[in-house]
């Protein structure tokens, strides 16, 4: 097992992790970028809980393992800042005070006055607003071909903006918003792009039209009374609370970048999980008919009730073996604050670390038989997705997803909708499609599905 000790006592060694061999200049460049998952998942079987790698002109310490989860969320939790790994992006944005980019009072306050609008409780009463927005796209469908991407972007974005913002997104600011922020991810964020590229016109013309929704957003919520206001806040009800209580915190440009943070943060993750159960779901057609039984009794009455649906173990089994197997984020970039040691290494101050959270999905000793896909370890006894910081889908530690009850009933909701009413085919050859890092996992933009309405 792994010690940890966060003041290293004098006598200890100091020992700089083992580090990746790799080509000369570019160190672990190509593999990093091709996959990180399968990288940082064949480094972590050679050198084990702790290595450092370097990638190009970059340096990174990796921690992984149930200690490293463990330690983040506990006692070390204090010795990792996102402050520094998002310090380039919140400054591209002007938006200094960014909810994921920040730590300590201003981190906690903004995740105090958020959470109650991201929790599964938050749409009880209000479960339409998530199930309306793809309802209704599937009712317009009776046999259609279409590409998964922006398929399920287009829902996902619809549905944070009607629940979240109470907004209607349509198909084509979608694709603005996610022009934007993904250009703007892999330039300040990930470094994987050249500056110049903020010049590029698609880029600047989406960046421009996401800038004028966001200020519109904030100006029609302005436009509802006190009493709706009271009665069913919005997300960005909250965002002005914020500010009238910390207007230090809440400048301009952070309140036009948070405007937009819950499609950030909502729409790739929620997507790209979609995006896979619905691959797994081509490749096991046992599965997808056993689910779908389970989804047309569910619908005896209507669609299920919230409670209902916590109740149903195949879908729900879907979705958690698909996010242990297909982890949209699976490393935490941090900086450590100051020196600690882990693992009997010695981490220094500065140093740019990821901290591989779901290295734990892959073995054998958690998750038996750990390669195949199995969405009985979920249920009574096993309960596997239940070992303490083990399974680690949505992060650990401080900054641990704000919004994984909201991403849970999204895809809940999703899964239901589409089985109950559309039968789907591959449209293109299932071998031809891949996972690809745009820069979170999705998979490939060629992932094409034909669409029958199962007229139910
Ligand atoms: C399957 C879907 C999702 C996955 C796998 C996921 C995963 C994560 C993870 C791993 C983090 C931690 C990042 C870190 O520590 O650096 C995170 C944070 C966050 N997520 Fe999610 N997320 C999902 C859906 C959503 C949705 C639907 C929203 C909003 C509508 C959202 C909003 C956020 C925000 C605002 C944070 C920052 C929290 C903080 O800094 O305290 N996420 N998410």
């Amino acid at each position: 097992m792994t010690t940890i000790q966060s003041t290293p006592p004098a006598s200890a060694p100091d020992l700089d992790p083992p580090l990746v061999k790799g080509l000369p200049l570019l160190g672990s460049m190509l593999d990093l970028v091709k996959s990180p998952i399968d990288f940082l998942q064949s480094q972590h079987k050679i050198y084990g809980d702790v290595f450092r790698f370097n990638a190009a002109h970059k340096k990174f310490v990796v921690l992984a393992g149930v200690e490293a989860n463990r330690y983040m969320a506990s006692e070390g939790r204090d010795n990792f800042s996102s402050q520094e790994t998002w310090g380039r992006f919140l400054k591209g944005l002007n938006c200094p005070h960014l909810f994921i980019g920040v730590d300590g009072d201003v981190h906690q306050f903004q995740r105090k006055l958020f959470k109650p609008q991201f929790s599964k409780a938050a749409f009880k009463e209000r479960l339409n607003l998530l199930i309306d927005p793809i309802e209704a796209l599937m009712q317009s469908i009776d046999d259609e071909e279409v590409y998964v991407g922006p398929f399920v972007r287009n829902i996902i974005c619809k549905q944070i903006g009607m629940a979240l913002q109470g907004v209607e997104v349509t198909s084509q600011q979608t694709e603005e918003f996610m022009t934007t922020q993904n250009t703007l991810l892999n330039v300040y964020m990930l470094g994987k792009w050249p500056k110049l590229m903020l010049l590029n016109p698609r880029f600047l013309i989406s960046a421009i039209r996401s800038n004028r929704f966001s200020k519109k957003m904030r100006e029609d919520n302005k436009k509802r009374s006190a009493e709706q206001k009271a009665q069913c806040p919005t997300y960005i009800d909250r965002l002005e609370q914020g500010a009238e209580q910390h207007p230090e915190w809440f400048t301009e440009g952070d309140l036009r970048a948070q405007t937009m943070l819950p499609f950030i943060g909502g729409v790739d993750p929620v997507g790209g999980t979609l995006s896979f159960i619905i691959y797994e779901l081509l490749k096991q057609k046992e599965l997808k008919e056993r689910v779908t039984r389970e989804i047309d009794a569910a619908f005896s009455d209507g669609f299920p009730s919230l409670e209902k649906l916590e109740t149903m173990e195949d879908m729900k089994g879907l979705i958690l073996e698909t996010m242990r197997l297909y982890p949209i984020a699976y490393a935490m970039s941090r900086s450590a604050t100051q020196d600690f040691e882990f693992g009997g290494y010695r981490i220094k101050k500065g140093d740019e670390m990821l901290v591989y959270t779901v290295a734990n999905h892959f073995k054998d000793e958690y998750f038996p038989n750990a390669e195949q896909f199995d969405i009985e370890r979920y249920r009574e006894p096993r309960n596997e997705n239940k070992q303490g910081a083990v399974y680690a889908p949505f992060g650990r530690g401080p900054h641990t997803c704000v919004a994984a009850g909201l991403a849970e009933l999204q895809l809940m909701v999703n899964v239901c909708v589409l089985l109950r009413y559309m039968d789907f085919e591959p449209a293109v050859p299932l071998d031809k499609v891949k996972v690809e890092f745009i820069p979170g996992p999705f998979m490939t933009k060629n992932f094409k599905i034909r669409l029958k309405s199962r007229k139910t």
